[in-house]
């Protein structure tokens, strides 16, 4: 079919043409910031998924819907190796400068502006020449405690999203990379804030470990937030993800083909943008059958191995390689520790800091106590076939 209407878009964090399988998530998130803006207490959520699944898809869209109801929004994503303090400033005074509403909101968004300015000075986050136009609010958020300082920051801003008869919405992508520090400082706000019965909800996205992560660095709060699990789609959604753009291009895909993409890529939705590109773009003719479908499975798991698969590799050492080669020997996975240490035909005890090292970046997780899964579906194929012929 025309490359030139092909509907897919695979990629990281774009927007698919359809949102399948996610109203029930986006719901709760609706519901969550109405109730935020209407004084009524609300939890925040943890979006937890592996990587692929549309977890900063949803983020944007909760996002969306938090600006189209007026309210504070602020979106940021954890990179690695960087402060919340440094990431969180800037992006928190452009929306303080656009809160305008009544009189009384500009006020208490000047105000909070240099409680901002003040926890910028505290924690030495350079805004390069930006000015602030106002005055620090000495005393507050400036402790240099960042768990204080941050709780008393957000609770400024809460006030001030208040004063504006909205709520404050924070959004924070791959919050599994936060530090222990930084994480520990987010939770005590996030409860502080809701105990003085602010309007603000946090949503954060992560891998499945930033539950475990989250519980070590203060234990309520696995009670504190909500963990909506973000999984590959189910069938019926799967056939709404592929089926509805391509009928909205005049173009009919038959059952088989549907079948063929769907077992493939087991629902995973990165996977389906992916295997849904190739396919329309093999096909010559509506509808799209199987046999385009087969043929586009050629192209689509070499387009991953450049690319969605590749890059997670190329940050990998060679003893990690190794160790996640080991993994993959054993199939998809979970694996037992004990399991992947045996066919290393290394102690256990010997290979946990490889495994720590993998865990921080994200490269695995663990569903429970000692298993090790990879954090991106079909990982275990794709390392056979960069790594053939493998031998501990
Ligand atoms: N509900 C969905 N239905 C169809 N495609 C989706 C859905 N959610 C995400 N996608 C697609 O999956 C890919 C990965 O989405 P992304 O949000 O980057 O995942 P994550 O943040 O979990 O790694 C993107 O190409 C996106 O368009
Ligand atoms: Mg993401």
């Amino acid at each position: 079919m025309d490359a030139r209407k092909n509907p897919f878009a695979p990629g990281a964090g774009t927007q698919p043409p359809e949102l399948a399988g996610r109203s029930g998530t986006v719901t709760d998130a609706e519901v969550a910031i109405a109730r935020a803006k209407g004084g009524l207490s609300s939890k925040s959520q943890l979006l937890l998924g592996l990587r692929g699944v549309g977890k900063t898809v949803l983020l944007n869209r909760v996002a969306e819907i938090a600006q189209a109801e007026r309210c504070l929004t602020v979106s940021l994503e954890a990179p690695e190796a960087n402060r919340l303090a440094e990431m969180l400033v800037p992006p928190l005074r452009s929306a303080l400068f656009k809160l305008s509403g009544t009189e009384k909101a500009k006020l208490a968004a000047q105000k909070t502006l240099g409680v901002l300015r003040s926890f910028a000075a505290a924690f030495k986050v350079k805004v390069g020449d930006v000015e602030f136009g106002v005055r620090p609010e000495t005393g507050t958020a400036d402790s240099g405690q960042l768990e204080f300082d941050l709780a008393e920051l957000l609770q400024a801003v809460g006030a001030a999203a208040r004063e504006d008869a909205s709520a404050f919405v924070l959004l924070i992508d791959e919050v599994q990379y936060l530090g222990s520090q930084d994480l520990a400082a987010l939770i005590v706000a996030v409860h502080r804030v809701g105990q003085k019965g602010l309007p603000f909800v946090l949503f954060g996205a992560g891998l499945p470990q930033l539950a475990a992560l989250a519980g070590d660095a203060k234990s309520y709060a696995e009670r504190l937030f909500d963990y909506p699990d973000v999984g590959p789609l189910t069938r019926e959604a799967a056939v709404d993800a592929i089926r509805a753009p391509v009928r909205r291009q005049g173009v009919e895909i038959d059952d088989q083909a549907l079948d063929l993409v769907i077992e493939t890529t087991k629902g995973y939705p990165y996977f389906l943008q992916e295997w849904g590109y190739q396919t329309w773009n093999v096909a010559t003719a509506s509808p799209i059958g199987a046999a385009d479908a087969r043929l586009a499975t050629r192209g689509a798991i070499e387009r991953l191995d450049r690319g969605f698969f590749r890059v997670r590799f190329d940050r990998l050492t060679p003893k990690e390689k190794h160790y996640m080669r080991a993994m993959a020997s054993l199939g998809p996975g979970p694996h037992r520790s004990g399991d992947i240490a045996h066919a290393l035909k290394r102690p256990v005890s010997s290979v946990a800091p490889l495994r720590g090292g993998l865990l921080t970046k994200g490269m695995i997780y663990s569903p429970q106590h000692g298993d090790t899964a990879f954090t991106v579906p079909m990982f275990d194929e794709f390392m056979k076939r960069t790594m053939p012929g493998w031998e501990p």
